[in-house]
């Protein structure tokens, strides 16, 4: 009797204890546990079943006409601030080779001090001549920029892009600080450059100067698009990510407080990396900047509330990468339209990648069979979500 009292007691505390013990571990990991799990489920709730965002044009709409640019002291708090270019070529899409008849007008998001990753551009994927002389495509490719933030190296930078521009005719520079809370900036001068100089360009391409782009391939998807019956309108295109909950964790760099945006999902926007747009998108996006506020910094999820708001959405396509690299490998080469974290590797990767042997050797059944297994492997991996996802590998 005493012996079995004592049991129970003992399992009763273990009881306890275990309880307890969970309860801490759910506690020290609750951070971690709503950061990853809960925000997302309340997010995938929100986008898939109440999937209204009709707080968008009223919340974000701006408050007073007054206020525009008034408020010099702290550009982000105001709605559209048309910043003074520094730089500038507003003749830049008319005239040259292939007249004004623009394919493809695209803008590098580049920072003052990156000399060296827009002349790889250059060099490479931003080549224009190379577009019209291999590809018989006519693009235009400026870089956007604000002024370099440390005032004691920005009067040397400044010089040194002044010379740069000199020889190359493509910076857009605005009077903005170049930080990473502006980037809306830079979004807004990107739209806005593009309606006031390039209103013809079929297609308008966002990019970040790490990454790269494969310009045969992308070009020739952008005919597609052309061919294709009223392909080339309504189009937002790139990596999409669908559901995304506002980040809430103070020490995150993305990090958004709850009286920026208070709802528990972003509308749905591609990342920022590279995506492109139609004309007539673009012509939407900056008619939105013009009546929205703008004072959400991260710049992709602002162009998903701009969107939003005009009733565009974005649409996936597999070889845009987001965030992540794509694996070298010719298999690879002839499909990829996007890749990220190329600082220093673009001259390599558009030497192999675009090499007229790389689609000979996928060409024909057994070409054919040979890449998609190859892509399976690379591509097909679990765990493995660097960029292009496993559909990729079977297109
Ligand atoms: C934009 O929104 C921010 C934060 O919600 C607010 O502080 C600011 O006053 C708004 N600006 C305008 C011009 O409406
Ligand atoms: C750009 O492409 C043209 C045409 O293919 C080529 O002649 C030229 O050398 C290239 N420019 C650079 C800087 O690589
Ligand atoms: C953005 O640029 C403006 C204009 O230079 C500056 O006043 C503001 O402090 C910058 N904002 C951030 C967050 O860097
Ligand atoms: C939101 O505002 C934009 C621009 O003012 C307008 O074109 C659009 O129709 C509005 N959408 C809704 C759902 O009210």
């Amino acid at each position: 009797m005493f012996i079995n009292f004592r049991r129970i007691h003992k399992c009763q505390c273990v009881q306890l204890l275990t309880t307890g013990l969970v309860l801490c571990m759910v506690m020290v990991c609750w951070e971690e546990l709503d950061h990853h799990v809960v925000s997302h489920m309340r997010s995938y709730t929100y986008r898939y079943l109440v999937n209204s965002y009709d707080f968008l044009n009223s919340s974000f709409a701006l408050t007073s006409k007054s206020q525009h640019g008034k408020d010099g002291s702290n550009g982000a708090d105001v709605g559209v601030v048309n910043y003074p270019y520094l730089i500038n070529h507003p003749g830049k899409c008319g005239g040259g080779a292939g007249g004004d008849d623009v394919l493809l007008l695209l803008f590098v998001k580049s920072s003052p001090e990156n000399f060296e990753r827009r002349q790889a551009i250059r060099d490479t994927w931003g080549n224009e001549s190379f577009a019209w002389s291999e590809l018989g495509a006519n693009v235009r490719v400026v870089f956007a920029l604000g002024v370099h933030p440390d005032v004691g190296r920005r009067s040397g930078v400044q010089r040194a892009l002044q010379r740069e521009d000199r020889s190359y005719r493509d910076l857009i520079q605005q009077d903005f600080l170049d930080t990473f809370h502006n980037l809306t900036s830079k979004l807004i001068l990107q739209f806005h450059w593009g309606h006031e100089h390039c209103r013809q360009a079929r297609f308008l391409m966002s990019a970040d100067d790490d990454i790269f782009v494969h310009m045969p391939n992308l070009v020739s998807y952008l005919r597609q698009l052309l061919s294709s019956q009223s392909g080339a309108k309504d189009l937002w295109v790139g990596h999409v990510h669908r559901g995304a909950p506002p980040i809430r964790r103070k020490e995150s760099k993305y990090h958004v407080p709850d009286d920026l945006y208070p709802w528990p999902s972003y509308p749905d926007y591609t990342a920022g990396a590279g995506y492109v747009v139609s004309g007539d998108v673009a012509a939407k996006i900056y008619h939105a900047t013009l009546v929205l506020n703008s004072s959400m910094y991260i710049d992709d999820v602002f162009m998903g509330i701009c969107a939003k708001a005009m009733g565009v959405s974005p649409q996936g396509h597999v070889y845009f990468s987001g965030e992540g690299k794509a694996p070298y490998h010719p298999c690879i080469y002839d499909h990829m339209i996007t890749s990220h974290g190329h600082a220093t590797d673009v001259r390599l990767l558009w030497q192999e990648a675009t090499d007229p042997t790389v689609y000979r050797r996928s060409r024909g059944f057994m070409g054919n069979l040979y890449c998609t297994a190859v892509r399976v492997m690379l591509l097909c991996r679990p765990y493995y979500q660097n960029t292009y996802s496993c559909m990729a590998a079977f297109t």
